[in-house]
């Protein structure tokens, strides 16, 4: 049964395990702008029943993901299929089991794999809608001593610029968009990075950036970006 579109629930995620990330600022900056965007014929200005796949990369604890399986009960014209990945087992068996505790009868399509690597083919060329909240944080370097150290964990760690997991996702990702049609890219970055020249690798890459919101937390300005096709 359809259910009233007023009324989306904060997506309930029954499970956190501590190695992986929580629910937090940045994710509910890309949920709530998605909530204020979305009805029963729209998805952020795409007629919504053009979306027949979307992907939540690094899922997490599949917040994401499971919040678009839950506004599946709320818009009628909304029946695009759920992809979500991670390249840590921890929060791919996270993300599972909130599924199955919300019961959404496995309808959700897991992958565990280091960005697209363990894709199968078929998934090339398919996905209308990607979401990326990656690891935006540059490594901790020690430049008198010439070290750059990865952060502990992959959660956290962008690579040396705060950006490298991300670009590295950009070059493998076109393979993987729905080029037929219109598509596009949702993925957060920091102010602690260097905002301009990742907009210059941006362009490189063929991709025109908007920022859609900002949110100031403690020592940065964490940013919700759409990429589109240049
Ligand atoms: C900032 S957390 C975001 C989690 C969740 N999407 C959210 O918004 O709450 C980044 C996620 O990306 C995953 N990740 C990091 N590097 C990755 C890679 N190379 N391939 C796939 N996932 C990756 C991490 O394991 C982590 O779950």
């Amino acid at each position: 049964m359809v259910k009233n579109i007023n009324s989306f629930p904060d997506p309930s995620i029954p499970y956190t395990f501590d190695e992986v990330y929580p629910p937090s600022d940045d994710t509910y900056l890309i949920i709530d702008y998605f909530i204020k965007e979305i009805n029963e014929n729209f998805f952020d200005g795409l007629p919504i029943n053009s979306i027949k796949k979307i992907l939540d990369m690094g899922t997490g604890t599949g917040i994401i993901a499971l919040f678009f399986q839950e506004i599946k009960k709320y818009l009628s014209n909304f029946t695009s299929k759920i992809y979500a990945s991670d390249i840590s087992d921890a929060a791919i068996r996270c993300a599972t089991l909130n599924e199955k505790t919300i019961n959404y009868k496995n309808n959700i399509n897991f992958i565990k794999s280091d960005l697209f690597r363990k894709f199968p083919p078929n998934l090339q060329h398919s996905f209308d809608i990607i979401v990326f909240n990656p690891p935006y944080l540059p490594s901790i370097s020690d430049k008198e001593n010439n070290i750059i150290r990865r952060r502990s964990d992959s959660n956290w760690d962008g690579g040396e610029r705060g950006f490298e997991v991300f670009l590295e996702f950009l070059r493998q990702v076109k393979d993987f968009l729905n080029s037929e049609q219109k598509y596009y890219i949702y993925y957060i970055s920091s102010s602690s990075t260097d905002l301009s020249e990742l907009n210059e690798e941006l362009e490189i890459l063929g991709f025109q950036n908007s920022v859609l919101n900002k949110r100031h937390i403690f020592f940065e300005d964490i940013i919700l970006n759409r990429l589109e096709e240049l």
